[in-house]
């Protein structure tokens, strides 16, 4: 690997992009400056397109009649680094150990984007062109949701009609294992105000006679899974696909131990999850409903005897084959607002959106992805689903009529939207022979 990669990942790197606080709004713009400019100079047309959120950076090369038109998507946004103290050293400041390079975005998806711009440029520098049209779509809203993306892609979906998608912002299933991921979960997300007291109150003067909210909120919140994990609202499973048989088989024929490797990861006591399924099949095919978040009185030092006025708590459902977004919305407030105990009130706030996708990895593209990735990695692909969400593929389906390569390069231990993200240099001269050898592949 040249030695200005490294300059230049770290340069990446050092932009604290985080999309969800609107403090780092100029830092996400100076970040889109940055991939302007570097684009610009390996010779892409490039341009930067404002949004009502984020700038969206766009390039592509001279597009020739004949060839095939390829788009790659990635973001160039990350989620917060919190909490700060966990992390060994601070996360805008890349740093290499053991051939690891440790940084919130490190892997999702900086280190795995800037291997495909590299890819593209080495490709330009030996064949002074690509062997396809090339559109490079690099957002910085999807860690939010990709809310400003799919109005971008229907404005310009005659420039950017293209024949596949590729995307580098899945996972590999262990080291050395090239992946393709032919399954994303979806994501759909709400938060809960409970209100009790106009104030918060002196806990001996009302306590007992007025309904607590942190108490009522952790009641209702209880009300959403049966003690197996199972989600309890109305209508969940309703649409659930059920795994199929030939699935469940080729996953257990896969060169990982699922239950394993989750156990040693996590570090949790005992696994966890719906019964009848092992790890693996719980994260790629189950649906799930997730507090992320909880709040409400008081979280200082010491004692201090309040009924707080509000609680709060912030919720996400991961979908899967054939559920609806909005629909699981609509189920989930049914939920909480028959389930909420007396004496408070609730307001619940829909939040971003984002389909399930499932395609075909056998599919002609499917095997050239898969050629691409034995050819990369000098071994077969693994074909897995993903539990985790990218929101705008299942757009680039609908919207630009094209199915995406999920050929990611992010390992089970690289502690996405964890303290001490990392990424090894393997897995980023990996993503820079796989982009090669995907370009190639698709040049017809
Ligand atoms: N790269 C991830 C998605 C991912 C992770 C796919 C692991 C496959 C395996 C992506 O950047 C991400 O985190 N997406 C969010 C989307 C959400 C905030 C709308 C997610 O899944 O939580
Ligand atoms: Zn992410």
């Amino acid at each position: 690997m040249r030695d200005n990669y490294l300059e230049e990942y770290y340069s990446f790197l050092r932009f604290p992009s985080v999309s969800t606080d609107d403090q780092y709004k100029e830092k996400l713009e100076e970040c889109a400056g940055w991939l302007v400019e570097k684009l610009t100079s390996i010779g892409l047309q490039t341009q930067l397109v404002p949004t009502r959120g984020h700038p969206i950076v766009w390039a592509h090369n001279e597009q020739q009649s004949g060839r095939r038109t390829v788009l790659i998507y990635g973001h160039y946004d990350v989620q917060p680094p919190d909490p700060l103290e966990l992390w060994d050293s601070p996360p805008f400041e890349p740093v290499l150990k053991n051939g690891y390079v440790f940084a919130r975005g490190a892997t999702d998806n900086k280190g795995q984007i800037l291997s495909h711009i590299l890819g593209i440029q080495e490709t330009i520098e030996q064949h002074h062109d690509l062997p396809v049209n090339l559109h490079l779509v690099i957002e910085g809203e999807e860690e939010i949701g990709s809310a400003n993306l799919g109005g971008f892609l229907n404005e310009n979906r005659n420039a950017l009609k293209c024949d596949v998608g590729v995307v580098s912002d899945t996972g590999m299933i262990a080291r050395g294992v090239p992946t393709l991921s032919y399954g994303l979960r979806g994501v759909t997300a709400l938060e809960i105000k409970v209100t009790g007291p106009k104030v918060d109150l002196h806990s001996g003067v009302f306590g007992g006679a007025v309904a607590n909210p942190i108490t009522a909120l952790a009641q209702l919140l209880a009300t959403l899974h049966d003690r197996d994990g199972r989600v309890k609202i109305a209508g969940f499973y309703d649409r659930v696909k059920p795994l199929e048989d030939w699935e469940r088989e080729a996953w257990r024929k896969l060169p990982v131990d699922g239950d394993k490797l989750i156990r040693e990861e996590t570090g949790v006591p005992e696994l966890f999850g719906e019964a009848g399924y092992n790890s693996v099949e719980r994260i790629w095919a189950r649906p799930t409903a997730e507090i992320n978040g909880i709040g409400g009185g008081y979280q200082g030092k010491g004692t201090k005897t309040v009924i707080a006025s509000h609680a709060m708590a912030k919720l996400t459902f991961r979908l899967v084959p054939e559920q609806r977004g909005d629909e699981i919305l609509e189920l989930a407030e049914v939920h909480l607002q028959k389930n909420l105990p007396k004496g408070v009130t609730i307001e619940i706030t829909t939040g971003h959106s984002g389909p399930w996708y499932l395609t075909d990895p056998h599919s002609p593209l499917g095997e050239a992805a898969q050629h691409a990735l034995r050819n990369a990695f000098n071994r077969e692909a693994a074909l897995i689903r993903e539990g985790g969400s990218i929101p705008i593929v299942s757009q680039f389906r609908e919207i630009l009529g094209i199915e995406t390569l999920l050929m990611g390069l992010a390992l089970p231990d690289c502690r996405a939207h964890s303290p001490n993200e990392n990424f090894p240099l393997e897995n980023f001269e990996g993503g820079i022979r796989l982009n090669k050898a995907i370009l190639q592949e698709l040049a017809r």
